[in-house]
C-alpha cells in the first residue's frame, strides 16, 4: 500500500472530523477557515490520516494529528510530519508548537520539549486552538511543547 499526502479542501471537513472522532480526539475549534493548513494522508483511495497546522508569525501550531488505527506502526506518521515541516520551512517558520492531550511521550520522542502553555499562547495568539483554550479556560492546565525547525 502506498501513501500520498495532499492539502485538504473545505469539503474535506466531514472526513477530518470523522477521523478525529474515530481516534477519540477533540474536534472543538477544528476549522478549515483562516490561516490554516490541513494535510490529508490517503492510501487505497481512502483518507487514513490528518495533520492540522494553524499559522502565526514565524511559528505554527500543529494539531489534530492522527492516523486511522489500522495503518499505525508503518512509519507513515513520519511521512506526514516531514511533509508538514517542509511546508512550514517554506513559509519561513522557525518554531512548531503543540498541545498534547496525554503526557506527550510521542512528542518528546520526536524531539519536542515542554514549554509553559503561556509561551505557546503568546507566540500564536490568533490561532483557533489558542483562542478556544483561552475562551473555554483550559490553557493554564494544558501541556505545551515546542520544536525548532532550524
Ligand atoms: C500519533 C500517531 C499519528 C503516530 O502514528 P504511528 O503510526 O502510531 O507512529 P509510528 O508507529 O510510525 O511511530 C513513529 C515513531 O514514534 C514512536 N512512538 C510511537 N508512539 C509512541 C509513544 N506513545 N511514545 C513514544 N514514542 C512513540 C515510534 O517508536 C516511532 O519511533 P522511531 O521513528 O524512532 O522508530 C498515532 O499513534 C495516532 O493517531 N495516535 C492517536 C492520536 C494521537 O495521539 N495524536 C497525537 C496528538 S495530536
Amino acid at each position: 500500500m502506498t501513501l500520498s499526502i495532499r492539502r485538504a479542501k473545505a469539503t474535506d471537513l466531514p472526513v477530518i472530523l470523522a477521523l478525529l472522532e474515530g481516534s477519540g480526539m477533540y474536534t472543538t475549534s477544528v476549522t478549515l477557515a483562516g490561516d490554516v493548513t490541513y494535510l490529508l494522508a490517503e492510501s487505497g483511495g481512502e483518507v487514513i490520516g490528518v495533520l492540522g497546522l494553524e499559522h502565526g508569525q514565524g511559528a505554527s501550531l500543529l494539531r489534530s494529528f492522527t492516523l486511522r488505527p489500522d495503518v499505525r506502526g508503518r512509519g507513515w506518521s513520519s511521512a506526514l510530519l516531514d511533509h508538514a515541516y517542509a511546508l512550514l520551512r517554506e513559509r519561513g517558520d522557525q518554531l512548531v508548537y503543540l498541545f498534547s492531550a496525554d503526557g506527550g511521550e510521542f512528542w518528546r520522542h520526536q524531539g519536542y520539549r515542554p514549554v509553559p502553555p503561556h509561551e505557546l499562547a503568546a507566540a500564536l495568539p490568533g490561532t483557533p486552538q489558542v483562542r478556544s483554550a483561552v475562551e473555554v479556560g483550559w490553557l493554564t492546565d494544558s501541556l505545551a511543547w515546542r520544536w525548532s525547525l532550524a
